[in-house]
C-alpha cells in the first residue's frame, strides 16, 4: 500500500521518532543517492520559499529529477483543467508528488485520484505536516525531548495551518502544556480545543504574553496570514497585533528557542536574530534534512 502524508495524524508517534532519526542521519550526510532514477513532481499552486526550495535541495541532494510548476499560471490550470485531471496525469509521470494548493482538503484529494504518494506541502489553513516534521526536529534537537514542554502559539491561530498541525503532533508526547496568545478575531479553533480536551491536555488563552514568556521552553511565533481574509479591513485591524522584541527576552528559560515556519512581515523584529535563543534560520535550514527523511520514508527507500 502506498503512503501519503497528507496530516500529521497519519504518521504515528513511532513514526514521527523514525523521521527524527532519519533526518539527524541526512543532517550528517545530507547527499544520499536514494532517489537515482526517481521522478518528484513539484506542485505549487500556491508561493513558497522555504517548502519548495528544500524539498527541491533535498530531492536533488538525494540524486532525483524534479518536474513541475511554481505558479499554476503556468499549467493548464488556466485552461481549465480541474486538479483531478491534473493529479491523474502527473501521476503518469513521476513516482511521488509534493503539493501545496490554497484549497483545504485538496491535498487527500490528490492522495485519493494519485496511485503514487502524495506528500501534502501546505493545503489551505488546514495542515501543513512537513513544517510539523521539521518543527518537531527543531525542538528535538534544542530541548534533547519531545516531552513535557511549555509551547507558547503566537499570532495568527485560526488560519495558521503550521500551529494547528503541531498541536495535533506534540499531543502524542508526554505531559505538554500550550499556551495560545492571540487576539479573539484569531483565535485556536473550536475543533482543536476540543482535541486537547478529550485527551485531557492542559491549554491556556491569553491575548498577551509579556508577563507569562518566562515559563516558555517554545515560543512559536506566526505571521497573520493576510492571504486568508476575505475582508482587507479585518486584516488591517490585527496585522500588528505581536512584535516580539530582544527586550522581552530578558528573563525567558536559558533553554528557550525561538521558532517561527517564516515567512515573518513584522512580528519578529530584527533586533531579536542575533540572540541565541533565535533558532528560526536554523528551523528552516533543518526543513532540508527533514524533508530528505520524509521522501526517504514515503518511498519506503531506509
Ligand atoms: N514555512 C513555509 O511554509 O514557508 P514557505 O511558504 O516559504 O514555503
Amino acid at each position: 500500500m502506498k503512503k501519503d502524508l497528507i496530516s500529521i495524524m497519519d504518521f504515528n508517534r513511532d513514526e514521527y521518532m523514525r523521521i527524527m532519526e532519519l533526518a539527524a542521519d541526512f543532517e550528517k550526510n545530507p547527499n544520499q543517492n536514494l532517489l537515482e532514477g526517481k521522478v518528484v513532481a513539484s506542485l505549487f499552486f500556491e508561493p513558497s520559499t522555504r517548502t519548495r526550495l528544500s524539498f527541491e535541495t533535498a530531492i536533488s541532494r538525494m540524486g532525483g529529477r524534479i518536474v513541475g510548476f511554481t505558479d499554476s499560471s503556468s499549467s493548464s490550470v488556466t485552461k481549465g483543467e480541474t486538479l483531478h485531471d491534473t493529479i491523474r496525469m502527473v501521476n503518469n509521470y513521476a513516482d511521488l508528488i509534493v503539493m501545496r494548493h490554497p484549497l483545504e482538503g485538496s491535498a487527500r484529494y490528490a492522495s485519493e485520484v494519485a496511485d503514487i504518494p502524495v506528500i501534502n506541502a501546505g493545503d489551505g489553513a488546514n495542515q501543513h505536516p512537513t513544517q510539523t516534521l521539521l518543527d518537531m526536529y527543531s525542538m528535538l534537537k534544542t530541548q534533547g525531548t519531545l516531552d513535557n514542554l511549555n509551547i507558547f502559539l503566537v499570532g495568527d491561530l485560526k488560519y495558521g495551518r503550521t500551529v494547528h498541525s503541531l498541536l495535533m503532533a506534540m499531543s502524542q508526547f508526554e505531559n505538554p502544556i500550550f499556551n495560545f496568545i492571540a487576539p479573539p478575531e484569531l483565535a485556536m479553533p473550536i475543533e482543536y480545543k476540543k482535541y486537547l480536551d478529550s485527551k485531557g491536555i492542559r491549554y491556556f488563552e491569553h491575548t498577551e504574553f509579556t508577563d507569562i514568556i518566562s515559563e516558555a521552553d517554545i515560543v512559536y511565533m506566526t505571521r497573520v496570514q493576510k492571504e486568508r481574509f476575505a475582508d482587507p479591513i479585518e486584516y488591517e485591524k490585527v496585522k500588528n497585533v505581536y512584535i516580539l522584541r530582544n527586550s522581552m527576552l530578558k528573563n525567558t528559560k536559558e533553554n528557550m528557542k525561538i521558532l517561527h515556519p517564516l515567512p515573518r512581515v513584522n512580528e519578529i523584529h530584527v533586533d531579536v536574530d542575533a540572540s541565541p535563543k533565535a533558532y528560526y534560520f536554523t528551523q528552516a535550514l533543518n526543513g532540508m534534512y527533514t524533508r530528505e527523511a520524509i521522501i526517504a520514508h514515503t518511498l519506503g527507500l531506509k
